[in-house]
C-alpha cells in the first residue's frame, strides 16, 4: 500500500491501549495502524520515536471573538486556532449566540462568518437558545443542519442570555424528541444577584477587591443550579451536559444522577483542575476572574477523582481571552471585570503534566477525556476523537518529558498574561496534524489560516 504520510515508531494512544506502531495516512484519513510500515511507500515520513502519538484534542467549549461584558474576547479564529494547533487541539466547538431579534440560524451564520477564512483547524458551534419563546420552534431545523447541541445559560440576565426553568424544561423535552442535547451553564441567578448586591459596597470593595468574585460565588450557587437542571433532565428524559463544572458538590450530584440512570454528562475545565481561589491574593488576582469562579483545593481534588471514576467525561477550556487592558476595566469594581481566560494553547499540556505525569490519569484516560468522549458526546465520532482506521488524521505528537515554560511573550494566543505563566509544562505538541496536514512542526505553527472546515454533526453521540 502507498501512503501520503507515515508516522513512524511512536507510542500510539488508541482506544484499546498504548501500542508502539506506525500510522499510515492517505489524503485526510488514517488508512493503517500497524506494527511496521517501513516497507510501505510514502511521500513523507515523520519520525515519532521516543514520542507519544495522541488523537488530536477536541476543545468543545471555547468563545472566540465573543462580545461579552462590554468587551470582545481577544482571541479570534485566527489567533485562537493557531493557539489551539500549538496545543495539539484540532477541533473546537464555539457557542453561536443570537443577539436581539436574531434567530438561531442568524447566530450560526454569524459565527460561521467569524471562522471562515481564519480558522486553521476544524470547528463547529453549539447553538445558544437565549429567548426560548422566540427560538423554540427553530431548534429542530438546526438539528437537521448538523447542530445537535444547544446551550442555555441560567445566569447573564444583563447580557440578554438568561434562560429560566420553563425554557430548560421545554428544551429538554425537545432534546428527548430530537435525540439532541442541552448544555447548561449552571449557576443560581437570583441567589447570585442577591450575594453580589449585598457585597457591592465601597467599603467591601476597598477591603476585599477582586476576591469578592470568589466570595459571592460560594459552591451552593453552582450546586443548586446543577441540582435543578438535573431535576428537569430526569423528569423529561432529555440529554443534559453540565458545562465548566467547578465544584465537588456538583460532581457528587452528577455522580448520583448517573447512578439513577439520568442522562447527564459533565465537563470541567483545565483551570478548575489546577488553580484555586487563592490566586486572588496575587497582585494581579483580578485577571483570574472567570465564570464560574475558581473554587477551593478540595474541589480541585474532587474534580480529578470525578475524571478518574467517570462522572466527569470531558476536560475543555472555556477559552474566553481578555487582555490586561481589557481586564483593567474593572477599576476596583469586581462586577466589571470581563470574565474569562485563555486556555486552548495549554489544555493538553496542563492535563498531561498534572494528570498523566502526576499519576492521576493514564494516557488512555487522557485521550478519553480530551478526544474520544468529547467527539462521541458531541456527535463527531467516529470521524474525530480516536486513532483508528477511517478517522480523520488529526494527531498530536508529544514528547513525554520535554517541558516548555508558559510565557505569554512566546505564545500564539493574543493574551498578554496567562493563568499558568511561569509553569514548566510538558505535553506541548511537537507535531500537530489536522486531516493529514502538518500544521505544527517542531513546536512551530506552520498551517495555513482558513484551512479549517465547519463540521456537520450527528445526533448519534447524544442519544441515551
Ligand atoms: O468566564 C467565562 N467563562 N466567560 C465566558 C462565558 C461563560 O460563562 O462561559
Ligand atoms: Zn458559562
Ligand atoms: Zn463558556
Amino acid at each position: 500500500m502507498t501512503f501520503d504520510t507515515i508516522i513512524h515508531g511512536g507510542d500510539v494512544v488508541t482506544p484499546g491501549g498504548v501500542v508502539r506502531a506506525d500510522i499510515g495516512i492517505v489524503g485526510e484519513t488514517i488508512a493503517a495502524v500497524a506494527d511496521d510500515l517501513s516497507s510501505a511507500d510514502a511521500a513523507r515520513r515523520i519520525d515519532a520515536t521516543g514520542h507519544i502519538v495522541l488523537p488530536g484534542v477536541l476543545d468543545v467549549h471555547v468563545h472566540l471573538e465573543l462580545p461579552f461584558m462590554g468587551a470582545v474576547s481577544a482571541d479570534d479564529y485566527r489567533t485562537g486556532t493557531r493557539a489551539a494547533a500549538r496545543g495539539g487541539v484540532t477541533t473546537v466547538i464555539d457557542f453561536a449566540i443570537p443577539y436581539a431579534g436574531e434567530s438561531l440560524q442568524d447566530a450560526a451564520d454569524n459565527w460561521k462568518k467569524k471562522a471562515e477564512g481564519k480558522a486553521m483547524i476544524d470547528y463547529t458551534f453549539h447553538i445558544c437558545v437565549t429567548r426560548w419563546a422566540e427560538h423554540k420552534d427553530q431548534i429542530a431545523g438546526m438539528v437537521e443542519q448538523g447542530f445537535p447541541t444547544f446551550k442555555e445559560f441560567m445566569i447573564y440576565e444583563s447580557e440578554g442570555w438568561q434562560s429560566d426553568d420553563r425554557a430548560m424544561f421545554d428544551t429538554l423535552e425537545r432534546m428527548k424528541k430530537l435525540g439532541a442535547m442541552l448544555l447548561v451553564h449552571a449557576e443560581s441567578a437570583r441567589v447570585l444577584d442577591e450575594l453580589i448586591d449585598r457585597h457591592h459596597t465601597p467599603e467591601l470593595m476597598q477591603e476585599y477587591g477582586a476576591r469578592l468574585h470568589a466570595i459571592t460565588r460560594p459552591n451552593f450557587v453552582e450546586a443548586e443550579a446543577i441540582q435543578r437542571a438535573i431535576a428537569w433532565c430526569e423528569v423529561t428524559g432529555g440529554a443534559l451536559y453540565i458545562v465548566h463544572m467547578s465544584t465537588a458538590e456538583g460532581t457528587d450530584l452528577v455522580r448520583a444522577a448517573q447512578a439513577r440512570g439520568v442522562n447527564v454528562f459533565a465537563e470541567t475545565c483545565a483551570q478548575y483542575l489546577v488553580l484555586d481561589d487563592s490566586v486572588f491574593a496575587e497582585p494581579d488576582g483580578h485577571l483570574y476572574a472567570c465564570c464560574p469562579q475558581l473554587k477551593k483545593p478540595a474541589d480541585v481534588e474532587r474534580l480529578w477523582e470525578g475524571l478518574k471514576s467517570g462522572e466527569v467525561s470531558v476536560v475543555s477550556t472555556d477559552t474566553c481571552t481578555f487582555t490586561r487592558e481589557q481586564k483593567a476595566m474593572w477599576n476596583g469594581d469586581w462586577t466589571k471585570i470581563p470574565m474569562g481566560m485563555p486556555g486552548l494553547e495549554t489544555l493538553l499540556p496542563v492535563v498531561y503534566t498534572y494528570g498523566v505525569l502526576e499519576g492521576r490519569l493514564t494516557l488512555v484516560e487522557l485521550a478519553q477525556k480530551l478526544s474520544a468522549n468529547p467527539a462521541q458526546i458531541m456527535g463527531l465520532a467516529p470521524r474525530k476523537g480516536a486513532i483508528q482506521v477511517g478517522a480523520d488524521a488529526d494527531l498530536a505528537i508529544v514528547h513525554p518529558t520535554h517541558r516548555i515554560r508558559v510565557d505569554p511573550a512566546t505564545m500564539e494566543t493574543n493574551a498578554d498574561w496567562n493563568p499558568f505563566e511561569g509553569r514548566d509544562l510538558a505535553g506541548f505538541s511537537r507535531t500537530t496534524l489536522s486531516r493529514g496536514e502538518v500544521i505544527v512542526d517542531d513546536y512551530t505553527v506552520v498551517g495555513q489560516e482558513g484551512r479549517g472546515k465547519w463540521l456537520p454533526r450527528t445526533t448519534a453521540g447524544v442519544r441515551a
